[in-house]
């Protein structure tokens, strides 16, 4: 297999996997994901969970197909009634997401395809918390041959998977002229961005390059809002910081990004 160490590489192969081999998640991988949660914690302030072996969760959805052998979740948990919090986790959250992929896992973000009420029983809520999402996670189907493919399989297959809007409709409220202007940085860290998972596929986050101060401004798009469009602008700013190799976010809709 392929050498994937670098949260870009990740980036670059990662999709939402609906399908998954009956094999549980072993002990020691489970401890090294909880390890990732808890540090994840700490930074983001959030309660973020690992529940595992707990089919009942996906029932439905695992008889109707649209997933098959969904056991395992990450119960995204953090305080109620705090948007800014929301964001952090859709951050914070995809960060362990892209870390899993690395250790050749599979995971799918969940909004609509899960039983709820059935998850909270698994997970330990806090008064002032409440459960925003799940991200099912487990050994992709095939997991044996899966690890055998190359990273230009993999990421071949990640651009194709599915349709995405264009880098011009990332960029909508600037220029072409802008665009053209724009530094290296800027134009990897939105091809980051337009590989990120999102609820239905929407993409509802806009970038923009000020060349006045030479930051990046990023937007929930008012015409693609969602739901969850808070998460995705939070998973949406982790894969842009990546792409653009260094530099710092600013939380909250219209949020600054600094290059360093
Ligand atoms: C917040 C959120 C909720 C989602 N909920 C579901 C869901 O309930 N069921 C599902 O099949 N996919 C769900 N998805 C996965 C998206 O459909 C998927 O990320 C999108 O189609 C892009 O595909 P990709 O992840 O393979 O790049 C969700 C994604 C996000 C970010």
């Amino acid at each position: 297999m392929a050498e994937h160490t670098q949260l870009i590489d990740a980036i670059n192969i990662r999709t939402s996997v609906r399908a998954y081999d009956a094999d549980p998640i072993d002990d020691d991988t489970a401890r090294q994901l909880s390890m990732t949660l808890d540090a994840v914690n700490m930074l983001s302030d959030t309660h973020m969970q690992l529940v595992r072996d707990q089919p009942a969760i996906f029932a439905e959805a695992n008889a109707s197909g649209h997933l098959t052998n969904a056991a395992n979740l990450i119960a995204v948990i953090g305080p109620k009634d705090d948007p800014q919090a929301r964001e952090r986790a859709g951050f914070y959250a995809e960060r362990v997401v892209l870390t899993a992929t690395l250790r050749g896992l599979g995971t799918l973000w969940v909004g609509g395809s899960w039983n709820r009420d059935e998850a909270a029983g698994h997970c330990r809520i806090g008064a002032g918390e409440e459960l925003y999402l799940g991200i099912v996670i487990g050994h992709p189907r095939n997991h044996a041959a899966h690890v055998m493919k190359s990273y230009e399989e993999l990421t071949e297959f990640q651009r194709t998977h599915r349709p995405t809007k264009t880098y011009e409709q990332f960029t909508r409220t600037m220029e072409q002229e802008e665009r053209d202007a724009a530094p290296g940085w800027f134009k990897a860290g939105v091809e980051a961005a337009m590989k990120a998972p999102s609820a239905m596929n929407r993409q509802p986050i806009l970038f923009t390059y000020r060349a006045a101060d030479g930051t990046a401004a990023a937007h929930i798009d008012p015409e693609a809002g969602n739901g969850e469009a808070l998460n995705d602008l939070g998973i949406a700013k982790l894969h842009f910081q990546i792409g653009a190799g260094q530099g710092e976010w600013a939380w909250g809709d219209g949020g600054l990004f600094i290059h360093k």
